[in-house]
């Protein structure tokens, strides 16, 4: 006897495709007052072989005041890479403020990392296949671990293009936009469009035959590169172990070898200051960061704000009218930055099965099926990972499909990463935006001044950036 697990039918196979008449009309008020009235078709499954049908159905808005050749804006809403469902437009965010500039909207469910079914468990004897449920217990299968997510918006974006006739707005102009988990997936969205490392694993979904590159990514705040995110961010804050983040030696020790390591990796990126074409090392990197920085606070001072005393930031000062910033010193700022918010423990992401530190969301996601946590990095296993966690944490970091040719990239991207946002080290969107200027992409990065981790923030900035496209 043996045991062997069947899916239950969670959903028969779907027809993909998209039905004009289904929809229910609904209306959102905006901050402003406007009523943006539009059609609402929802709960439509995107892939034929749905697994979790709680997860994997998408949602598309058409305003009444629809744009001509309107762009379709999707907005992911996944956070900490958990589960995340198809949702309504929000008067709050960007996928309201995109309905009421009469884009087409759509917003996929996707399965995360916390994401599971039941399992009946059945029982074949010898050689037959006899269907018995064995017992009353059911067996929990994750369902969205690492790359699932991202295979679900991908399958969203190809359910988009595949029914372009269908449905309105131009699906050769779809914009993401996601913040932290969510701006990653935004990022890969559009640094990995049609690639074949994901062709197998959609097909295998029933995901549509159709390209699912995009036109344009707006990324709030991204978690990327997760394999060098921890070497980034002991690199970067390594230098207040002591008297900010109060360390314990465990940690201190973890903190120095990690650190140690950036630099390789660092001057392999190949990156380029854009205004000057001087290569950018870990050498002269910090200063290209800085200047960052003090564009980030001069542009708040220019517009009125309160500067902190304690940002680093010194003005000269002789008289009111000529008040200016002179100097700014890294250190203190990042001292500054690390006093607002506890940094996180080293390694920041790869953290568990270290100094008694909890699994990370990140250990959760590169998890398997049967909940098992696990590290992804090689530093962390100690020795080179297996094929399958090789192929997954390839598959989940834009920053190795930008210079890759067999992906379509988006041509154009809004990327923002708070000032004040320690959740990943100010390097992993830095070296992002850069990686994609050096391929010559449409890159708008900046930095806001006292901005946390958050996202669809400046919704007036971003869609003129985006009408401007
Ligand atoms: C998110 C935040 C994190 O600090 C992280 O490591 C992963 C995800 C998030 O907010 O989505």
């Amino acid at each position: 006897m043996c045991a062997a697990a069947v899916l239950f039918d969670t959903a028969k196979a779907q027809t993909l495709k998209f039905d004009a008449d289904n929809f229910t009309q609904k209306q959102l008020t905006m901050p402003d007052g406007f009523v943006v009235k539009y059609k609402a078709y929802e709960n439509i499954f995107y892939v034929s072989n749905v697994e979790d049908s709680v997860y994997q159905t998408l949602n598309v808005y058409v305003p009444e005041n629809l744009k001509q050749d309107s762009p379709i804006f999707l907005r992911t809403y996944i956070g900490g890479y958990l589960a995340s469902k198809a949702k309504q437009p929000s008067a709050n965010d960007a996928s309201g403020r995109a309905l009421e500039e009469g884009y087409v909207v759509c917003i996929p469910g996707s399965r995360g990392s916390n994401s599971f079914v039941h399992k009946e468990i059945y029982v074949s004897k010898k050689g037959k296949k006899k269907k018995r449920v064995l017992s009353d217990e059911f067996q929990t299968v994750y369902t969205g671990k690492f790359p699932a997510g991202l295979l679900d918006l991908k399958a969203a974006v190809r359910y988009l293009k595949a029914n372009d006739a269908l449905i309105a707005g131009n699906s050769n102009k779809i914009i993401t936009d996601g913040t932290s988990a969510g701006g990653a997936m935004s990022a890969l969205l559009a640094s990995t469009g049609n690639h074949p490392d994901y062709e197998e694993l959609l097909d295998k979904m029933g995901a549509e035959k159709a390209a699912d590159d995009v036109w344009a990514a707006v990324c709030f705040c991204p978690i990327t590169d997760l394999e060098h995110a921890d070497m980034a961010y002991e690199w970067l804050y390594g230098f207040c172990n002591k008297n900010i983040r109060e360390l314990d030696s465990c940690h201190e020790a973890l903190s120095e070898k990690l650190s140690k390591l950036y630099p390789e990796y660092l001057n392999s990126l190949n990156l380029k200051n854009p205004e000057t074409g001087e290569q950018l090392t870990a050498e002269n990197y910090l200063d290209y960061l800085k200047s960052w920085l003090l564009k980030s606070v001069s542009k708040a001072f220019e517009e009125g704000q309160e500067i902190s005393d304690t940002a680093g930031v010194t003005f000269y000062d002789e008289s009111k009218e000529s008040r200016c910033i002179v100097d700014f010193n890294l250190e203190k700022y990042l001292e500054y930055v690390a006093k607002s918010q506890r940094l996180k423990n080293p390694p920041a992401f790869d953290s568990q099965n270290f100094c008694s530190n909890p699994p990370s969301a990140e250990n959760k996601a590169f998890g398997l099926s049967d909940g098992t946590t696990l590290n992804f990095t090689e530093f962390a296993v100690g020795h080179i990972l297996t094929d399958d966690l090789v192929k997954r944490v390839k598959m989940m970091n834009p920053m190795n499909y930008i210079s890759d040719n067999q992906a379509v990239k988006a041509k154009n991207w809004y990327i923002r990463h708070g000032a004040k946002d320690r959740d990943t080290g100010f390097q992993i969107s830095l070296n992002l935006a850069l990686k994609l200027l050096g391929e010559g992409f449409n890159v708008n990065y900046f930095l806001p001044w006292e901005t946390s981790h958050t996202g669809d923030y400046n919704l007036n900035e971003l869609f003129d950036w985006l009408e401007a496209l």
